[in-house]
């Protein structure tokens, strides 16, 4: 591996899309050229791009011109391919690629790395980075389940499609005096569902981190009724869990790949014929992470990309750039990875949830 000044970096974003990875691109590709005059390879598809025949392309200022609003990444990204343990479809047995990624990185003449990525594709970095990859990581992710950062980009805009959806889901529910379920994302975390069922005034928000049960629910509904409000709405992450346990992890996922679906469906099968309302169900699904990123989003993704030029340059490698309200600072990328930042039962945002008098489990 180079271990000499820094002349071309590489970046990549990998793992499931989020607002705000463009303008992270953008704000590299432009930092890195104004202050270093760097050259900027794009990867395309994660560390996909640099198995077999490398794919990449240079990013210029002209590239990166009008991508700050824009949703997605222009790299393109991929949540499946692991470079230690990579199997060309399916079904074949794993192999070990990560020497070729380290032959294509110096093949390319890339001095150093830009991950940008969530859980898995930073754990990548970090073997990576035991590998001898000078690297920095950049955290994303809606689920704003990474350690080592107060918040991640693309959470905020998560946060504001839900609570945009439970707003529309109360004027609906309020006219037809129905109970409404809203699943949202958050496989590991509830923080997407307990943000907008603050920021949305839900009635029971339900996060994979405490229990819920269905009694505990229907008796929200009619203290709701009792109390004069005909109407409830209930904002569920995709992996809350009842008493009794669930399994409905999406078959042939696993690991940090894992899905979860039907929560919000087996809730309102659980209520149907139970209260006196009709219950309705929504999936917001990839709604959540698709679209434009928020202005928070856009200015801590800047703030992030910048900062990653910024430690490459000092050769602070191995770091991951990390959001310490209000800073932007760095943390060790190894201090961060395999660690899940969960929203803690007895923590504020709970403490507030319950004493709204919301229902969140027992
Ligand atoms: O990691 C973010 C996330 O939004 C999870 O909450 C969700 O389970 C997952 O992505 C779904 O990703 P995909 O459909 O791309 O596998």
């Amino acid at each position: 591996m180079p271990d000499g000044a820094i002349r071309r970096v590489g970046v990549l974003t990998g793992g499931g899309d989020c607002p705000g990875l463009n303008a992270v691109i953008r704000a590299v590709v432009k930092s890195a050229t104004n202050l270093h005059g760097w050259e900027i390879i794009g990867i395309e598809d994660g560390f996909d791009g640099l198995l077999e025949e490398p794919r990449t392309r240079q990013l210029t200022l002209a590239d990166v011109r009008g991508l700050l609003p824009r949703g997605g990444t222009i790299l393109g990204t991929t949540n499946r391919a692991n470079p230690f343990v990579y199997r060309a479809d399916p079904s074949a047995q794993p192999v070990d690629m990560s020497e070729r990624v380290v032959e294509n990185i110096d093949k390319l003449g890339i001095d150093a790395l830009i991950v940008i990525g969530g859980e898995g594709t930073l754990a990548i970095a970090q073997e990576f980075t035991a590998l001898g990859v000078r690297l920095v990581g950049v955290p994303k992710t809606i689920d704003n389940d990474l350690a080592g950062t107060d918040v991640t980009f693309g959470f905020d805009t998560a946060v504001n499609t839900a609570t945009e959806a439970i707003d529309k889901l109360h004027t609906t529910a309020e006219s037809h005096h129905r109970v409404m379920i809203l699943e949202v994302m958050g496989r590991n975390a509830g923080w997407i569902a307990i943000e907008s069922g603050l920021a949305g005034g839900a009635d029971i928000i339900l996060v994979p981190e405490i229990r819920f049960s269905v009694e505990g629910v229907l008796a929200a509904i009619n203290a709701r009724d009792a109390g004069g409000s005909k109407f409830s709405i209930a904002v569920v992450a995709e992996h809350a869990m009842p008493d009794e346990g669930l399994d409905l992890r999406v078959e042939g996922t696993e690991g940090s790949g894992a899905r979860y679906a039907g929560i919000g469906n087996w809730l309102g099968d659980h209520l149907t014929n139970r209260t006196q309302h009709e219950v309705r169900v929504t999936v917001l699904g990839h709604l959540q992470r698709g679209g434009s990123p928020s202005p928070f989003d856009r200015v801590l993704a800047t703030r992030f990309g910048t900062e990653a030029v910024r430690l490459l340059a000092d050769g602070a490698f191995g770091r991951m750039v990390a959001y310490h309200g209000p800073d932007v600072e760095s943390v060790q990328l190894s201090d961060c990875v395999g660690t899940t930042k969960t929203v803690p039962p007895d923590g504020e945002h709970v403490r507030t949830a319950r004493a709204l008098g919301i229902y969140l489990g027992d």
